[in-house]
């Protein structure tokens, strides 16, 4: 089965599907093998490259 990114508006993408997240050294990312995951989109996360909800405080806007 394919993966499919999905854009949420003023919000994160969700990534449904397996897929396999990488820190920019490589190294794999944990995802508690979720069969949907969210990535923030805003910069806001404390909890990146996951989205944590902090783009609804900050008021993120984008389509
Ligand atoms: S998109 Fe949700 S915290 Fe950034």
């Amino acid at each position: 089965m394919p993966v499919k990114i999905s854009v949420r508006p003023n919000g994160p993408y969700l990534i449904e599907g397996e897929c396999e997240v990488v820190d920019p050294t490589g190294k794999k990312v944990e995802t508690g093998g979720k069969p949907t995951i969210a990535l923030c989109r805003c910069g806001g996360s404390s909890n990146k490259p996951f989205c944590d909800g902090t783009h609804n405080k900050i008021g993120f806007k984008a389509s």
